[in-house]
């Protein structure tokens, strides 16, 4: 018999990386999304999903909700990705910020361990929770945690709920503590996805530059697809635990210009690319690099399947195309 998933966050990036994946391996995958009055499935429409996982209307900061859909789904696996996941908007909706980000997992944990105790589940933690902490070297499951945003202090809770309920209550619960990943369908604010777009745009004449905030930020950029691989593999081990999934990689702003850039054939861009307070953020977080060897030896996960060239490459492609 196929086992059961639930997954939260259905209309963002991940969401439809996971569900495809899950697909591919025979799974009847749930996905939420909350309730709009205009719903947007581009993303799910982009992976061609939509039409393949029943979708359920909720929300995570809903205990009934949550409560009653572990009842009567009694999903093998629940990955909660919904999250307000823009590090950016986080200190202007702090409060909104910690509800969906702290209390949103909390109502989950609580529906599993009073509904369906077996049910496994994956919290989407993040290399946030890391802060500056160690930027000199790489990140791991034992650098200190020093979050520098309400984004990252909500994670926090989450990280340490998971943790809890796991020793508390001997919930498999495991959180993959991601790194940045990307892909085509990346959320448009975020700042591999806002330079793609850009420069698509400029490329087919409808814009005439881009906007940025602080261009010395570096990243550890993998790719999205391969993301959700890992985040399946933590969810089948015999015990539950926490991993870093990163590329080992660093790259800077300046290479995600070089590469988008001169894809479409466009060398000198300096004079395109413009900085604004307004994309600063009140506390910065400098650089992030992960080291993903738990990762590579207890999941036999690949962090170099796609390159990040090849990545910003497509997201460039896909954006012209979808401009065109
Ligand atoms: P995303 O594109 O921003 O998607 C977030 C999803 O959560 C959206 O579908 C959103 O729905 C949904 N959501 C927001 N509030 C909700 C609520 N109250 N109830 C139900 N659903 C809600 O994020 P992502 O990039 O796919 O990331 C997935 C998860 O991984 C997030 O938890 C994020 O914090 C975490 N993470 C991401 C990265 C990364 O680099 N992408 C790295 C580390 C960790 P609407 O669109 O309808 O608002
Ligand atoms: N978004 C954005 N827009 N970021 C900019 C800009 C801009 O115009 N200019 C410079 N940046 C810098 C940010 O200040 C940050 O240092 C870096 O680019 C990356 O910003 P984002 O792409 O917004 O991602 P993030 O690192 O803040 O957060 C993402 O990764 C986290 C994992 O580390 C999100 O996906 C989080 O949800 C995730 O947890």
């Amino acid at each position: 018999m196929s086992k059961t998933a639930f997954i939260t966050g259905m209309t963002g990036q991940d969401g439809p990386y996971l569900a495809k994946f899950l697909l591919e391996k025979d799974y009847k995958v749930y996905g939420l999304v909350k309730r709009y009055s205009n719903p947007n499935f581009d993303n799910m429409d982009y992976l061609g999903v939509t039409d393949k996982i029943e979708l359920i209307t909720g929300d995570i900061t809903d205990e009934n909700c949550m409560n009653h859909l572990m009842k009567s789904l009694k999903p093998n696996e629940v990955y909660n990705l919904a999250a307000q996941s823009f590090v950016g908007a986080s200190w202007d909706l702090n409060k909104l910020t910690t509800e969906v980000n702290s209390i949103g997992p909390l109502n989950i944990l609580n529906a599993i361990k009073n509904n369906t105790p077996d049910t496994r589940y994956y919290q989407a933690s993040t290399s946030e929770l890391y802060g500056n902490a160690n930027t000199e070297g790489l990140q791991d499951e034992n650098t200190p945690f020093k979050p520098r945003s309400p984004y990252g202090v909500s994670k926090l809770y989450a990280y340490w709920m998971t943790v809890n309920f796991r020793e508390s209550y001997s919930l498999h619960a495991s959180n993959g503590i991601l790194f940045n990943h990307e892909s085509p369908i990346r959320g448009i604010e975020f700042v591999t996805r806002k330079i793609t777009d850009g420069v698509a745009k400029i490329k087919l004449g409808l814009a005439k530059d881009i906007t940025l905030g602080n261009l010395a930020a570096k990243r550890d950029w993998g790719f999205a697809g391969d993301y959700v691989e890992a985040m399946w593999a933590m969810v089948q081990k015999d015990e539950p635990s926490d991993y870093v999934i990163a590329t080992g990689k660093e790259h800077s702003i300046g290479d995600v210009l070089d590469i988008a850039f001169q894809h479409v054939g466009i060398n000198d861009y300096m004079s395109l690319v413009k900085s604004d307070p307004r994309f600063k953020r009140p506390a910065e977080l400098h650089a992030l690099r992960g080291n993903p060897q738990k990762a590579i030896d207890e999941l036999d996960w690949n962090p170099q399947k796609t390159t990040f060239e090849q990545m910003i490459q497509d997201m460039v492609d896909a954006d012209i195309e979808r401009l065109s």
